[in-house]
Parts: structure tokens; sequence; C-alpha cells
């Protein structure tokens, strides 16, 4: 009897340079694992398997032989995480070992393995699968940023190709100790660092800018592999991520919550359509401290600030144009090149583009529902240019302080059926996604030719369906969206703002969102 032989083992090489994103797979069988994998291995084909998710690993590797054979150009990660590390594997060392080593031998070029594997594996374990493969070892911390040097020391004491050291962000500036530390040891060493959770996004960018060899990211949203993912594809696409490096200016939007705010696909858009050597980022700040921290630490080179912060940023900056400094708020940040910050209103070129594109501003009669920020932007800006501007507010009182420091007027609703506006603003957040209020306005008292509502999501609000029942030429909200950004983006690229792609992508991403 002919005794079979194994198939030689030939080791498929790391190429020199590593894509910039490796997509995680999940899935309970190999068959799924595979579907998923044959979709993204085209657009990405650094790709990580997270055997750990399979209900039964040891059955998989005929399905997963087939995909590699099949896919000589993509570059393959084994993955087989433990649950006491965040994984789903609930066997021993001795058998992650196993599946590991029979990964590399069907062609995995990289496994992973956790440091607390590694210390619990036998000397000769470890060696056997550094002999088949490259070898990431990781670190996981769930709970923050900290004692990362002395994970780093104690990761250390194993050779490995790669050392992946994840944390999790609890503020902002936890980024910058990411940044800081992948700046310091990647010139010794082959590093891949980022931090978890919705405020270590901006991690997951940068972080390939301060050294990491390379980012993940999820296959799809719903399939994220650890807290804060964001998908492959938002990383190529929107993110631009294999363009990011040293020279990359970075930009983001503050506030809290911002995690649906449109503005990062839409400046992102902007800024690659204008070839800008820029990236747009979600900063998400429980507090001001931690923003102006991390603007001064990464550097920052312009923010767009929204809730809660608008008001009370204004005091950090260096100096602020005229209309915001009269509104008293400020949506918009420049550094200069003196490395100052300086401040300005964008709100208001919100409101003004919209309208000036229908009408003549001078002299029309403009009703202002509303007196907090977005209201004091239209006020201002519409008295600045010649409008004659009322103002209703549900707080009576708030609403007459506006009007008499605008110049403007103060009207009561009683008043409202016998006046007639050119246009009516909803500055209010009434008819946002959820809100129960009663409406600031009724129909009767919608006399106006126009009707701008600031509103944006949903994109047919209770108040703009009064205004289409009532014959009124309505404006979305999105035109504000649109137009602010649009000068943000001018104010710091000192360009045009390609304003038919960014409003491509802003009624693109409504449109999927009321899907
Ligand atoms: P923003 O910065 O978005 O303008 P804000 O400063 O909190 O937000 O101001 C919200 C404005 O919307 C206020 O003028 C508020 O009226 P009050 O001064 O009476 O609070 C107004 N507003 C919010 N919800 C409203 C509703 N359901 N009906 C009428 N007015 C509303």
């Amino acid at each position: 009897m002919i005794a079979k032989v194994p198939p030689p083992f030939l080791p498929r090489f790391l190429p020199t340079r590593l894509p910039r994103v490796c997509v995680a797979v999940v899935g309970t069988s190999a068959a799924a694992m595979v579907e998923k994998a044959e979709s993204i291995v085209r657009d990405n084909p650094f790709i990580e398997f997270r055997l750990d998710y399979l209900t039964e690993p040891d059955k998989a590797f005929t399905k997963l032989k087939g995909f590699i054979d099949f896919h000589p150009e993509a570059l393959l990660l084994a993955t087989c995480r433990r649950a006491l590390n965040g994984g789903k594997y609930r066997g021993s060392v001795a058998s992650e070992v196993d599946i590991l080593v029979k990964a590399a031998q069907i062609g995995f070029q990289l496994v992973d393995i956790e440091l607390e594997s590694a210390r619990k594996m036998k000397p000769e374990d470890f060696e056997r699968i550094r002999r088949q493969a490259a070898l990431i070892l990781s670190s996981h911390d769930y709970e923050g940023t900290s004692d990362l040097e002395d994970t780093f020391k104690k990761m250390r004491a194993f050779p490995a190709d790669f050392y992946k050291v994840v944390s999790t962000a609890n503020s902002l500036h936890d980024n910058v100790t990411m940044m800081k530390f992948l700046e310091a040891k990647s010139d010794q060493n082959s590093m891949i660092g980022l931090c978890m959770g919705e405020q270590g996004i901006i991690s997951r960018i940068l972080g390939v800018r301060a050294g990491s060899a390379f980012t993940f990211g999820a296959a799809l949203p719903g399939e994220e592999t650890g807290p804060g993912q964001i998908t492959g594809r938002t990383l190529h696409s929107t993110y631009r991520i294999e363009q990011v490096d040293t020279a990359t200016r970075v930009y983001g939007v503050a506030g809290d919550p911002v995690a649906q705010s449109l503005s990062p696909q839409m400046m992102n858009a902007a800024f690659r359509r204008e070839s800008v050597n820029a990236v747009y980022l979600a900063l998400h700040a429980t507090s001001l401290a931690d923003l102006m921290a991390c603007v001064r630490d990464i550097p920052i080179h312009g923010l767009s600030v929204t809730l809660p912060y608008k008001e009370q940023i204004v005091q950090h900056l260096d100096n602020t144009e005229p209309v915001a400094a009269r509104i008293g708020a400020c949506n918009t940040v420049i550094r200069a090149q003196d490395g100052k910050l300086y401040g300005f209103n964008t709100d208001v070129a919100g409101v003004i583009r919209p309208l000036e594109s229908r009408i003549t501003l001078s002299g029309a009669r403009i009703l202002v529902l509303g007196a907090g920020g977005a209201a004091r932007a239209a006020v201002f800006g519409l008295k600045e240019r010649g409008a004659e501007v009322f103002v209703l507010n549900r707080t009576a009182a708030a609403g007459q302080k506006l009007a008499r420091q605008a110049h403007a007027k103060s009207v009561t609703r009683q008043q409202l059926k016998k006046l007639k506006f050119d246009v009516i603003i909803n500055a209010t957040s009434s008819g946002m996604e959820g809100d129960k209020t009663p409406a600031p306005i009724a129909e009767a008292e919608m006399n106006a030719a126009y009707f701008f509502d600031m509103v944006y999501s949903p994109a047919e609000t209770r108040l703009i369906q009064m205004a289409r029942a009532r014959g009124m030429q309505v404006i979305p909200g999105w035109e504000m969206l649109l137009h602010q950004g649009a000068r943000q983006f001018e104010i710091w690229s000192g360009k045009p703002a390609p304003v038919e792609d960014m409003q491509r992508v802003v009624l693109h991403a409504l449109q999927t969102a009321g899907a």
C-alpha cells in the first residue's frame, strides 16, 4: 500500500507594503465566512478570518483552503480569540494553537495570538506557530487607555512580527495617548494600534499616520468585531485611508452627540473632489476641555462645532469674526498659519444662500421661529442683508430679547393671522425625529410664499407638510446643512466648494437613513 504523502507546505509571503485596512470576516459556518470573503476580496484583499466565531472551527479547513487556493492575491490573517479576551472561542489554549497551526498550513500568512494565550502556551507551541506564519501578538484593554508602556514591555518578552496594542478610548485625548505611543514605538517595532469605542474612532483613521502598520475594518455595518469599528468600505471611500499621511490635514465635527452627523460624508467628499489632502472626522467630545486638548495635540486644522459647544467655544478662540461675535456662537474654527484659532459662523451662509438663490433679501419680510443659536444666526444674518426680520419664540421673553439685540421686531401668536411674510423660517427643534411637542405655528398662521425648515431629519417634517398643504414653496433643511458646510470648506481650503458633489452625498445619506 502506498502511503499518502501530504502536499508540500508552501508558505505565502507577506508583501513588503501591507494594505492599510484588514477587513474582519465573521460567520458561524465556513461557508458563510467564505461567501463574505468572496464579496470583499476584490476591493480589500487583506482579510481577517475570525475563526473563533465558527461553531466548529476544526471542520472549516477544507472550505477555507478552497478560498485560499482560488485567491493567491489575498493576504489572510487567522484569529481564534478566546472568550476570556473578548473573542468567542471557548476551547483551551492548546486547541487554539492547533487551529492556528492548521490555518497557517493551508495558507494563512498571518496569525494572531493574544498575549494571555502566549503566556499560557508551551514555548514549543509558540515556536511551532512562529515557524508557520507571521505572528501578530495582540493585547486588548476593554476598559481604558492606560499602561500602554507596561503592556508593551510584557509583550516584548515574546518575539513577534507585529505587536498589536488595542485599548478603549474614554475621551478624545486617549487617541492622542495611543498615537504618541505608536509614534514612539514604530521606529523599532512593527506596531498596530487603535482605540476601541465611539470616542476612539479617530485612532482607527489617524493611527496609520502615527505608525500603525494597518488598521481593522468591519465587513458590513452590524458585523463589527470590536466596539467603534467602522466598515472597510467607509475607511476607503469616505476617509481615503490609503492616502492618509503625515501631510494630511485633520478636520472634524465636534459635539456631543455627533454619531448622527452627515458632515463627515459631506466634507470628505468635498476634500476628495477638490484633491485637498485632508481628512474630516467625527469628534465625540464629552467636554470642551477634552476637545481643546486634542485640537492642540493632534493638531487639528479646523473644526465644525455643533451642539452643545457653539457658544462656549468662543472664549477658547484667539479671535472671532464680528457677526459670529454678535451672534455669540461659532460653528467653524480654523487654525491659521500663525497657529491661532479663529472662529466663524457659517450657519449664517446656511440660511442666506438658499434664500438668496430664490428671492431678494433686501426689504424681504421674514419671520424666524425660535430664539436659540440657529435662530440667532438667521436673525443677525438676515438683518445684515437688509431684510425686515420678525421673531416669534415659544418663550416670549427670549424672543423679545433677540429681537431687541438684532434690531428686529418681536411678534406674538395673536398677531400672526393678520401678518404676511415672504418667508417663514423654522429655527426651533420642533419636528425633529421623535419630537412630540405641539407645532410652534398653526397652518392658518402660515401666511408666506416660502417656508424654510432648518430641521432636516426627517426630510418631510410636520411643518413642511403643513406648508405644502397651504400651497407654500418649501426649502428643505438639508440646504442649510449643505451651505453652511460649503462655506466652511471655502474658509478652510480657500477654494470654491464643490456644492453639487456635496449635495449628492447629503441627499444619498438622507435617503439611505430614511430607507
Ligand atoms: P439651537 O442652537 O438648535 O437653536 P437651542 O439654543 O436649544 O437650539 O434653541 C432651541 C430653540 O427652539 C428655542 O428658541 C426653543 O424655544 P424656548 O426658548 O421656548 O425653549 C425653541 N423650541 C424648541 N422646541 C420647540 C417646540 N417644540 N416648539 C416651539 N419652540 C421650540
